[in-house]
């Protein structure tokens, strides 16, 4: 496999994977194999270091049956932890909170120092064991970009390897100085990767987002697939070939408004009414007015993007960090989508968080994220392409069902699912009936 191989949706590094077991998304014993292989052993993102600011805040991560916190220790540094007792086994924290000047067991009242050593039991003074001997079990935990990753084996490859070229090419974000004041989260009726496959292929746009290619353009997205992670980079402000030529301005003006005027710097109320399309000079495009408008929004952030070309001012650079996390990478803002198993394959939980950069004399510059727990009503509110989406991911997860030995079969322009499960065989180490065709 090439460590990092660029293409077009029409011409795709032919090695990649383009025949998917369905049973992968449907049976538990590949669940299980996933809980064993994967979630043990592979870094991923527990939370952004703004949950846990100060010494003792904590901040717990579920991924299928595991549970791991995150703790910021008496001397500020980030450390994690399996969420266990060493005693009888029981859940010592449960969601976030802070202050936490030890760690005890709600069961027995076992105590552990902020660097998770055994403190004793509570009564004063008494040591029930050697120090260390019954130390609280760590998690390798590391940081880029704001976000802090933990992986549960301690003798995996350091965080800056596992990314590759990521944090470099990403370096011009500065996703450091992003701030987000809420995790959405969702509980979704499909397995993580049916959330995961979804959110990385722009191949669906047209049947199941139509209104989006009035904005961008999903034949011209050039696909690159690193070695662990991909991207794509999906150009914004121009109609989709698909359309034939058929877009008006007032179309596109109206559209980017409604999906993208953030970018402008417009308040959620004026997207709701994006008003006529400006003029636009003789010899410029809308894109062209566009670009300068999210120029100007972007000077009021600092001169961080003053530099920056076109595409990258407006254009989505779209990245899957392996196994579970999609960047939707603009210029100024950003959003995460996140997928986690949930109890049973035919479940999952898709976390939403968006950040954007905010100035350095912001008074929320780096909130503590509140969590808000999603119902189906709430996200109508959320615009129309996610309620899209999600009607299409039941309806995904319905059919796997159907034919539970079959194989999924990908076009070009879904080469980084393809990817991914080339990935995840390495991971899982799938006996043979079970691995890639
Ligand atoms: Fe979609």
């Amino acid at each position: 496999m090439n460590s990092q191989s660029k293409s077009t949706n029409a011409a795709v590094d032919p090695k990649v994977a383009t025949r998917i077991p369905a049973s992968r998304y449907t049976s538990t014993e590949w669940a299980d194999l996933e809980t064993q292989r994967l979630w043990s052993r592979v870094w991923q993102i527990a939370c952004t270091e703004d949950c846990v600011p100060d010494c003792g805040d904590y901040w717990e991560y579920e991924i299928g049956p595991l549970s791991i916190f995150v703790l910021r220790d008496d001397e500020g540094a980030l450390r994690a932890f399996k969420n266990v007792c060493p005693h009888r086994g029981t859940s010592l924290v449960s969601g976030s909170g802070r202050g936490l000047s030890e760690i005890r067991c709600p069961y027995h009242h076992w105590r552990f120092d902020s660097k998770g050593h055994f403190c004793g039991t509570e009564e004063d003074g008494v040591r029930t064991g050697r120090p260390g001997s019954m130390s609280l079990t760590s998690v390798a935990v590391d940081s880029w970009g704001g976000f802090v990753f933990v992986n549960p084996d301690l003798n995996c490859e350091p965080l800056s390897e596992f990314l590759e070229v990521l944090p470099k090419e990403l370096e011009w974000v500065g996703m450091e100085q992003f701030g987000c004041s809420e995790f959405m989260t969702l509980e979704v009726p499909c397995n993580w990767k049916v959330v995961v496959d979804a959110f990385i292929e722009t191949y669906h746009l047209h049947a199941v987002h139509p209104q989006m290619l009035a904005i961008a353009d999903d034949v011209h997205t050039p696909i690159t697939l690193y070695d662990k992670h991909t991207m794509f980079m999906q150009p914004y402000g121009v109609p989709s070939p698909r359309r034939n030529g058929d877009v008006s301005k007032q179309e596109l003006w109206e559209e980017f408004i409604r999906n993208l005027g953030h970018r402008l710097g417009l308040s959620f109320a004026s997207v709701e009414r994006p008003g006529p399309h400006p003029p636009v000079p003789e010899g410029q495009t809308l894109r062209d007015v566009l670009v300068t408008k999210i120029r100007e929004h972007l000077a009021t952030l600092g001169s961080r993007y003053d530099h920056l070309d076109d595409n990258h001012v407006i254009d989505d650079f779209h990245y899957h960090v392996f196994p579970n996390s999609i960047f939707n990478v603009f210029a100024g803002w950003c959003g995460l989508i996140r997928a986690r198993p949930g109890r049973t394959p035919h479940e999952s939980y898709i976390d939403m968080w968006n950040f954007d950069l905010r100035p350095k004399d912001h008074p929320d510059r780096h909130p503590r994220p509140q969590v808000h727990c999603l119902t189906p009503d709430d996200v109508s509110s959320l615009g129309s392409v996610l309620p899209q989406d999600l009607a299409i991911l039941a309806r995904a997860q319905k059919g796997l069902r159907q034919d539970e030995d079959g194989l999924l079969r990908l076009v070009p322009a879904e080469a980084r699912i393809g990817r991914m499960h080339e990935i995840l065989d390495r991971y899982i180490d799938p006996p043979l009936d079970r691995r890639l065709p």
